[in-house]
């Protein structure tokens, strides 16, 4: 269990090496401690969450920094049992969203925009939000509201993970959410206290890329990405050994493998779910 900064650091790397970056250390503010220690949780407890927690995520959310104040996102709380099941299903049969108390679908939102220009502007149309430009926009905003959330989750000493399976069947769940159009539900988080019986608790984080090979000094430059990565199959790979998986074929090789196929579950029908929520994408 990794106790300092030096620990937290060491343990996204894997790499010892980086334990001596030169990033700040006195004060440490717990919300960093926090980010560090991030790991996706598959294995929650029955524990229902305390009263307000969804309401301080939702406030930590709509925290995050929007693009314009436009604010064009919105999350659906989904708490009873058989609705939680019926969506699990549909993103990928994932049992741990059967499992977490609260689960919430993030979906980008033009429809609210689009409301205020008949309201305001009844004489004109809402061109800009035709634009595959403000589409981006709204995937931008719930991403960043999302994680806003997960971190807060994470403070309040809850797990969570990301489900964006749910878009392997974007059509149906819009139907299930009741998802107007210029709505759609782009990715959903399990949320609840993790069950630390389960490896599925996600016991270590998991290592990322070497540093070197995301952060770029003034340019890009794709110099060293052979060397990185191979750094980072052997990373991964001792985390998978202290997993139980030990075996795994390594990380690059893995995510090639992943991007070969067109088919992808149903997603590669994505455009057309959002071109039917009537996202224009000019
Ligand atoms: C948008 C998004 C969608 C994801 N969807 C799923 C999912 O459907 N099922 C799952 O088990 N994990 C999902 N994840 C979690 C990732 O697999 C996980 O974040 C990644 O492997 C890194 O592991 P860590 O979060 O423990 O550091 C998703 C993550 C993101 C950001």
């Amino acid at each position: 269990m990794p106790e300092s900064l030096s620990d937290l650091i060491e343990a996204r790397y894997r790499d010892p090496q980086s334990s001596t970056f030169p990033l700040p250390r006195d004060p440490f503010p717990d919300a960093l401690t926090t980010i560090l220690a991030h790991k996706s949780c598959r294995a929650f407890l029955p524990t229902p969450l305390p009263t307000g927690t969804l309401e301080a995520l939702i406030t930590a959310a709509q925290s995050a920094s929007t693009s314009s104040l436009f604010q064009t996102w919105d999350a659906i709380a989904i708490q009873e049992p058989e609705h939680k099941s019926a969506i699990a299903t549909l993103a990928g049969d994932q049992e741990f969203i059967r499992q977490a108390p609260l689960f919430l679908v993030f979906c980008p939102n033009l429809r609210r925009l689009t409301n205020l220009v008949k309201q305001y502007k009844p004489e004109e149309d809402a061109k800009a939000l035709e634009g595959m430009d403000m589409f981006v926009m709204s995937t931008i905003d719930a991403a960043l509201a999302a994680q806003n959330a997960a971190i807060a989750a994470e403070a309040l000493g809850l797990g969570v993970c990301y489900a964006g399976a749910l878009r392997n069947n974007a059509d149906q769940v819009c139907k299930l959410l009741n998802l107007p159009p210029l709505t759609w539900g782009v990715f959903g988080m399990a949320i609840g206290y993790p069950d630390l019986e389960d490896r599925r608790s996600g016991r270590q984080v998991k290592p990322r890329l070497p540093m070197p090979e995301v952060l770029h000094m003034e340019r890009w430059s794709e110099t060293g990405q052979e060397g990185n990565v191979a750094d980072y199959d052997r990373a991964l790979g001792e985390f998978y050994v202290d997993e139980g998986k030990a075996g795994r074929i390594g990380w690059g090789e893995f995510v090639a493998g992943k991007v070969v196929p067109w088919e992808q579950d149903g997603r590669e029908r994505i455009r057309g779910v959002i071109e039917g929520q009537g996202f224009k994408l000019k």
